[in-house]
Order: structure tokens, then C-alpha cells, then sequence
């Protein structure tokens, strides 16, 4: 007897089948040669930016210190270990992180996400209804891919250096007229990820601003949710020190997310979220405890004494680090890929150049994509079946922006390139590689 496969959810559905760009890293991991091929696609940080020495000495403390760190190794509370919330408040109020004082933190809540901020930004799709998420194109494609998923359609606005366009929001609301009570909320990345552009101050409030217009037009808060992911790594000295959209609230709408695993490690899976409290941040705390309970409690009193003990050098070390690759890396890419390029965004912050060519395609089917994956089927590009010469992969801006937004046609001419996880040595490498296939593209091809 032939049985039917389990009735899924519409998520479920959605779900049954990896992304485009989950398939296209999947197809490249199951056969990623170390040392021969170079990832300039995955956003992973740099190994040698984890505090190795710290964390095993802060496992130590934890370990050792019963009285202060209160069954570490049992099951945690949802709203997140009050050390870690206490160490988060201080950070930031020690070092002036987004210009808040006492005040404006005072009448916030802390919480802690089950699994880095990746759970909290879960969290917000699960305890919004459906309706229309304004953001910003290019968008960060792995939450704007679960978004839709989860029934939510994107309001995908064109960015420009300064982030989310302004005037285009503005005229997109226009013509929203009575579908503007749908929006469900804000989805701003401070620090564009895959663009690496900075959300400058005065569009940070200006985004807020219409927010507040909005929820005072239609009766209903509209949430503006800021995801800082990179924003501790803003590593350009000439760049303004971001302010934090909280200073901006006068309606209790801004909610600001943060993640220590860009600064600390991945692994520790600490995303952070600060905002007023009310049904939404109450049912965020419900949906950690339905998820898991809580963070990892071990790893939750590990980072508040990194926060206490080492973050701040720690923070200093890790954008150094990253600005250094960054100069290097853009002066590859200038140098070698330069006279294709029609511009080049990031490289100030975070760990990701986003190039957009004149001509090139970039996407799967492309000359260009299927020279650096070595699949033209000419033996002299690819090397014998059995030897392939290096491959790079990077994100092809086709999985970068809305599926039907302004961005699709020149999408196809753009890629995302992330200089966190390889060492420089291998991205001279992989630019180098980029320009044969650039040169490739445009001479070997009908
Ligand atoms: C924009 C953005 N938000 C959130 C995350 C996820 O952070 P976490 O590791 O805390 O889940 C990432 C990770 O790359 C990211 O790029």
C-alpha cells in the first residue's frame, strides 16, 4: 500500500525544499577540497578572531563559581540568564554603544533568543501576523526567505549609500493607500548584509519617523526592528558612530537585535534583543521557552563574563583584524577586477564587498559562475574530472534581492564576497582566480 507523504503545514510546505541558494552551498560543501577550493561565499567569521584561551577560562569561571553562576549546567530561564542581561546592559552602557544612556535602557527589557538572533528574528515572523515586512534590497535573503515562507510578502525598498532609499519608501507607501494598515513591521540590518552598506543615523530616524506616522495613522503599533549583526563591527575610522534607533522612540516601537556571534563565536549562539515590554516581547519570551527553554544557561554565563572580562579589546582585536583584510581585500578587487566593475559597496563594516559588473552575469548559468564552480565542460578551464582545479564560490546577487522587486535584472550582474573565513592568502588567490574568470566571460563567449 502506497501511503502519502504526512500533511504539512503551508510552512511545511514552503519548507519541504531547500532554498535555491541553500542548494547551491550544499552542492558545494558535499565536495569542498580544504585547501584547494576558497568559500568567499558562507558569512562565517574569521577562526582567528574566537577567543579560544577566553572561552575555555570563562568555562572555567562558570564552572567554578556555583555561588555566582547558578546551575550552569541545568535548564535556563526564557527571558535568558540575568548575568548575561546585567553584563549586556553594562557593555553597552560602559561604552556608550549607540549613544545610550541609563535612561533610555531603563525603560527597555533585555532577552536572550534560544539560539543566537537568528531565534529571535524567528520569533518575531512567529508572533506577528501575516501581512507586508518593509525592508531594504538587496535584502538578507536567509530571513526574507523565511519571511515569505511564513506567509509574510516583502516590501523590498532600493537602497542607496546610505541604506533604505527614503524617497522610494515614501512613494511606495503612496500607492499603498489602505494596504499600508497590512504593514506587520520594519526589517532593518544595520549594516547591510549581503551590501555591507551602513544605515546612516539620519535614515535610521527618518525610518522611525515614518513608523511612528504610520502606527499613529492606522491606530496600531508598527514595529521597527533594527538587526545590528555587524554593527559592533563597524571597523572604517572615518564612518559616524552608529546611533542606536532606540533614542529615537517616542512610541515604544523600536526593537534592537543583537548577536555576540560576529564578535565572540558563532558557536556560543547569543543573540540579544532590546526593547519595551508588552505582548510582543512577552510572546517572543514564550516562543524561547516553546523552543527550547533557553540558551544554552553554560553558554549564556560564559559570555556575560567574556562581556565583563575581555569584550572591548576583544572587540578592538576583531575589527582590526577585519579592516586590514578589508584594505587588502578592496585593493584586489580594484586592482584586478576594476575595468569590469560599474561599482563596489562594504568593506567598512562586517566582512562582505558586494560588486555589481557592466557586463559579467554572475549568476549559476553564467560564464563567469561556471568557470569559478569548474563546470564549463572545457577540460582546459575545469582540470581532469578527478582534479579539478581550485574553485571559488561567493552568492550571486540573483539570491540577493526581492524575487520581484526593481533589483532582478541587474542582480544578475552582481555577487556578494565575504573576506571573514578565508585567510588573505587565499582571497589574493580567489580575486585573481575572479579575473581569469572575468576575462573568460567576456572573450571565450558567444
Ligand atoms: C544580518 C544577520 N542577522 C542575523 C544573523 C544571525 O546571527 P546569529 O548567529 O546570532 O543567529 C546573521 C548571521 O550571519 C546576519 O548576517
Amino acid at each position: 500500500m502506497i501511503l502519502e507523504e504526512p500533511l504539512l503545514s503551508a510552512y511545511g510546505r514552503a519548507s519541504s525544499q531547500p532554498s535555491p541558494v541553500n542548494r547551491m552551498m550544499a552542492q558545494f560543501a558535499a565536495d569542498f577540497r580544504d585547501g584547494v577550493d576558497i568559500n568567499l561565499g558562507v558569512g562565517y567569521v574569521n577562526e582567528n578572531t574566537i577567543p579560544r584561551d577566553g572561552i575555555r577560562q570563562a568555562l572555567d569561571e562558570v564552572l567554578s563559581s556555583p555561588q555566582k553562576y547558578r546551575f550552569a549546567l541545568n535548564y535556563g530561564g526564557p527571558t535568558g540568564s540575568a548575568n548575561l542581561i546585567e553584563s549586556i546592559r553594562r557593555f553597552y552602557l560602559e561604552h556608550r554603544i549607540g549613544g545610550l544612556t541609563e535612561q533610555v535602557l531603563s525603560g527597555r527589557q533585555i532577552i536572550i533568543g534560544a539560539n543566537g538572533a537568528s531565534s529571535l528574528l524567528e520569533a518575531v515572523a512567529q508572533v506577528l501576523a501575516p501581512g507586508l515586512v518593509v525592508t531594504a534590497d538587496p535584502l538578507y535573503y536567509i530571513y526574507c526567505d523565511f519571511l515569505e515562507r511564513m506567509g509574510f510578502e516583502l516590501l523590498a525598498v532600493p537602497q542607496d549609500q546610505q541604506g533604505l532609499d527614503i524617497r522610494r519608501l515614501e512613494a511606495i507607501l503612496d500607492r499603498l493607500g489602505d494596504r499600508q494598515a497590512q504593514i506587520r513591521f520594519f526589517y532593518l540590518v544595520t549594516v547591510n548584509n549581503p551590501t555591507g552598506t551602513i544605515l546612516s543615523n539620519r535614515r535610521r530616524q527618518e525610518v522611525v519617523e515614518i513608523a511612528h506616522r504610520l502606527s499613529r495613522r492606522w491606530g496600531r503599533k508598527v514595529p521597527v526592528i533594527f538587526d545590528l549583526a555587524y554593527e559592533l563591527l563597524i571597523h572604517d575610522p572615518v564612518q559616524e558612530p552608529p546611533l542606536s534607533g532606540l533614542l529615537f522612540d517616542e512610541l515604544g516601537l523600536v526593537y534592537e537585535m543583537g548577536t555576540l556571534s560576529k564578535i565572540l563565536a558563532p558557536a556560543l549562539r547569543i543573540g540579544y534583543l532590546i526593547g519595551p515590554d508588552g505582548p510582543m516581547l512577552q510572546a517572543i519570551v514564550q516562543k524561547t521557552s516553546d523552543a527550547g527553554f533557553s540558551a544554552p544557561l553554560v553558554l549564556q554565563e560564559m559570555a556575560s563574563v567574556l562581556l565583563d572580562r575581555c569584550a572591548a579589546e576583544q572587540i578592538e582585536r576583531v575589527r582590526a583584524g577585519y579592516h586590514q583584510k578589508a584594505q587588502k581585500t578592496g585593493a584586489w578587487i580594484q586592482q584586478r577586477l576594476g575595468p569590469y566593475l560599474e561599482y563596489t559597496t562594504g568593506g567598512q563594516a562586517g566582512f562582505y564587498f558586494y560588486l555589481t559588473f557592466r557586463q559579467i552575469e554572475t549568476h549559476e548559468g553564467s560564464a563567469f559562475f561556471r568557470f569559478l564552480a569548474r563546470t564549463t565542460g572545457q577540460p582546459q578551464i575545469d582540470g581532469p574530472p578527478e582534479a579539478k582545479k581550485p574553485r571559488v564560490v561567493y552568492i550571486p546577487g540573483q539570491f540577493c534581492v526581492h524575487r520581484h522587486g526593481e533589483l532582478v535584472e541587474q542582480a544578475r550582474r552582481q555577487l556578494r564576497l565575504s573576506y571573514g573565513f578565508e585567510e588573505l592568502e587565499r582571497i589574493d588567490q580567489a580575486v585573481r582566480l575572479m579575473a581569469e574568470a572575468a576575462e573568460y566571460a567576456e572573450t571565450d563567449q558567444p
